[in-house]
């Protein structure tokens, strides 16, 4: 699989192998999590919804319980619910947005569950993007003590992160993300062909996910990115379904190697202790996850290059690439370096006092550092909020 994936990297700059192409694409891939008994594999193709004997392998019982939002519910479950007409099929539908990823609504999930009642064979089904995935996943991870969980992610952002790793939870009103489990599900079914619905502005968010795993780890796709972003901007079904399975490929394999966080897994916050600064200081209303994640790597690398790691013309690169996903490259106007470190120094990955940060030491080289000079943070955030 890899090596049909790094040869297309090549292939798809040059454009002309029109057999290899249509083999490739029309395929289902496949990428395995490698978790010893936990292991799943992670679908990626164009039309996976409707792909039942996708998901009946994956199936425990008869009952299935779909937990999906009022959005996606008119889009998709109609069409999911016909894929597994084999089983009994249930339905929750939660109201759309973060707001309703508490313990109230969890709660109504668990009374769906009871009210059926499904017992412990259950097969709890999360479509929708990072909102429904957390919320469900979590759920799956509590009710009767843990029951089969599949992710059928949405949205780019959920495709190519959330849905992958078994990261779930739910916010508490004192913080996001705060109260959870790690639980990986049976497998993950992404439908590229579901991103085409999906608005603009949540597309070129999750592109802020598909360039970080270029950034932290992988060369070659951020080559790959810079030649190909106007296309994938463009949500062209080839060059989709390549950056989704690249991205998860490097998830997997980061997730196989740390998947409590102990270590490696933390670079995939590269981008995230600035941008959480951002998504607090504007109450998490008005920019986009993905969206401060792209101001945030920004944010790192500019850090990088005061370090004397990255050169001027990375740096530059890096810029170039995040414009052209469509993404800010600036914080809202609010920001001062005070509100930054402010906000940075609550964020989950401060550790005894120093605000540790992914740092990159070279395009897809990243470290974790609380190592470095103060004044040089503080010469980005004038930089960043100056700018
Ligand atoms: P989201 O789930 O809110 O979805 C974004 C919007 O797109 C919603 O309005 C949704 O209804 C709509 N939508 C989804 N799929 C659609 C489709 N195919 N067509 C049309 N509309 C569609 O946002 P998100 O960006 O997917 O996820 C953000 C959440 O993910 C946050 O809660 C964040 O904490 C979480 N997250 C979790 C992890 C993890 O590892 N578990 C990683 C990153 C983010
Ligand atoms: N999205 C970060 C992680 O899964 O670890």
């Amino acid at each position: 699989m890899h090596r049909l994936t790094l040869s297309l990297s090549v292939f798809l700059k040059s454009d002309n192998n029109a057999l290899l192409a249509q083999d490739y694409f029309s395929a289902m891939h496949i990428i395995n999590v490698q978790l010893g008994t936990r292991s799943y594999p992670i679908y990626i193709g164009d039309g996976l919804l409707s792909s039942a004997d996708t998901y009946a392998q994956h199936i425990v019982g008869k009952q299935i319980m779909v937990v999906t939002n009022a959005t996606i519910a008119d889009l998709y479950l109609e069409s999911l619910t016909q894929t597994l007409s084999d089983f009994e099929v249930h339905a929750k539908v939660i109201g759309d947005g973060e707001k309703y990823k508490n313990i109230e609504v969890l709660n109504t999930i668990f009374d769906a569950l009871l009210k059926v009642p499904c017992d412990r064979h259950v097969t709890m089904i999360a479509l929708g993007g990072g909102v429904v995935g957390d919320i469900t996943g979590f759920a799956a991870a509590c009710y009767q003590r843990g029951v089969a969980l599949l992710q059928v992610p949405t949205t780019l952002l959920a495709q190519v992160d959330s849905s992958v790793g078994g990261k779930t939870a739910i916010n508490h009103k004192l913080g996001k993300n705060m109260i959870g489990a790690f639980y990986q599900p049976r497998a993950v079914v992404a439908d590229t062909g579901t991103l085409r619905t999906l608005p603009e502005r949540e597309f070129k968010a999750g592109l802020a996910e598909v360039i970080k795993y270029g950034l932290l780890g992988d060369t070659d796709f951020f080559q790959w990115l810079e030649s190909n972003m106007d296309k994938l901007a463009r949500r062209d079904h080839h060059s989709l379904i390549f950056a989704v399975e690249r991205s998860c490929l490097n998830k997997s394999r980061i997730v196989a190697a740390d998947e409590r966080e102990q270590g490696r897994r933390a670079l995939l916050n590269l981008g995230h202790t600035f941008g959480h600064a951002i998504e607090t200081a504007t109450n998490y209303d008005s920019w986009l996850h993905g969206e401060a994640i792209g101001v945030g790597m920004l944010m790192a690398a500019d850090l990088s290059l005061r370090l004397g790691h990255i050169s001027a013309d990375d740096f530059r690169r890096i810029m170039e690439l995040i414009k052209r996903a469509g993404l800010p490259s600036t914080p809202p106007e609010k920001m001062s370096p005070e509100k930054f470190l402010s906000y940075m120094s609550v964020d989950k990955k401060v550790k005894q006092g120093s605000i540790r940060l992914v740092l990159l030491r070279a395009i897809g080289d990243a470290y974790l550092s609380d190592d470095y000079p103060p004044l040089i943070l503080q010469e980005t955030l004038q930089h960043f909020s100056a700018a």
